[in-house]
């Protein structure tokens, strides 16, 4: 429910004294999420992870929030039907709005395969504030990878609706960033968010002079 909408229960928004505005200005950057979107063994963590790091290095205040991790915990109780994932992405877009109002860059890593499910998670912020993450990767260079033995266990039948075999992925089409994890590096795709990020001034340019003085250190 948002703020404008007649609600059923007497509720009334309080505005707090803090803003989002006071945070950004004493964190010296904006906060926003960055909705990592792409099937199992695409590389969503891993380059979630990744960037999350070169971000925190650099004093950026940053929070991950990973599929597996938080369906360990607040989520524990959905499945993988179509309407317990459109609820873990629901919890997700609000968990993740909550932190982006805490002043945070945040990442989220959900395979999130609905777009209708991506839509409403956009629906929750401001134009600037979400940017979707495509993670395009051949299924069968994910299922080859299969970092998790979930492609094996689904192929056999031991995993019901998974997703990419016996449930859908409906990719982006219009996603703000494309990235294709089976001929780039996570380093690369790393860089190729920065850049992005940059050019919109929803980062400080140092970033990416910081991160590429950096470059010759980090793995590839
Ligand atoms: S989502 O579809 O609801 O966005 P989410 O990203 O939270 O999925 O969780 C996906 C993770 O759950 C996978 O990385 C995998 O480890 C695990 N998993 C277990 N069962 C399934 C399944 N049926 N489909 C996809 N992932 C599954």
């Amino acid at each position: 429910m948002n703020r404008n909408q007649v609600n059923p229960h007497n509720l009334t928004w309080q505005n707090t004294s803090v803003g989002k505005r006071d945070r950004h200005n004493r964190n010296g950057h904006e906060s926003f999420v960055l909705w990592f979107t792409g099937l199992s063994g695409a590389g969503k963590s891993t380059v979630a992870n990744l960037l999350e790091q070169v971000l925190f290095v650099q004093g950026i205040h940053t929070y991950l929030l990973d599929g597996d991790n938080v369906r360990m915990g607040l989520n524990s109780d959905l499945g993988f039907s179509a309407v317990e994932r459109r609820e873990n992405i629901r919890r997700v877009a609000e968990v993740a709005k909550l932190f982006v109002d805490a002043g945070v860059v945040t990442l989220t890593a959900f395979i999130s395969p609905y777009r209708s499910d991506r839509r409403m998670a956009r629906s929750l912020y401001a134009d600037r504030e979400f940017i979707e993450v495509y993670i395009d990767c051949p299924i069968e260079v994910c299922a080859s990878r299969d970092p998790k033995g979930l492609y094996r266990k689904a192929q056999a039948g031991q995993i019901k609706d998974f997703t990419g075999v016996a449930a859908p992925y409906e990719a982006p089409e219009q996603a703000d960033i494309v990235l294709h994890t089976d001929r780039q590096t996570p380093w690369e795709s790393v860089q190729q968010i920065l850049q992005y990020l940059v050019a919109r001034e929803l980062l400080p340019a140092e970033t990416l002079l910081e991160n590429s003085r950096e470059t010759k250190e980090c793995p590839r």
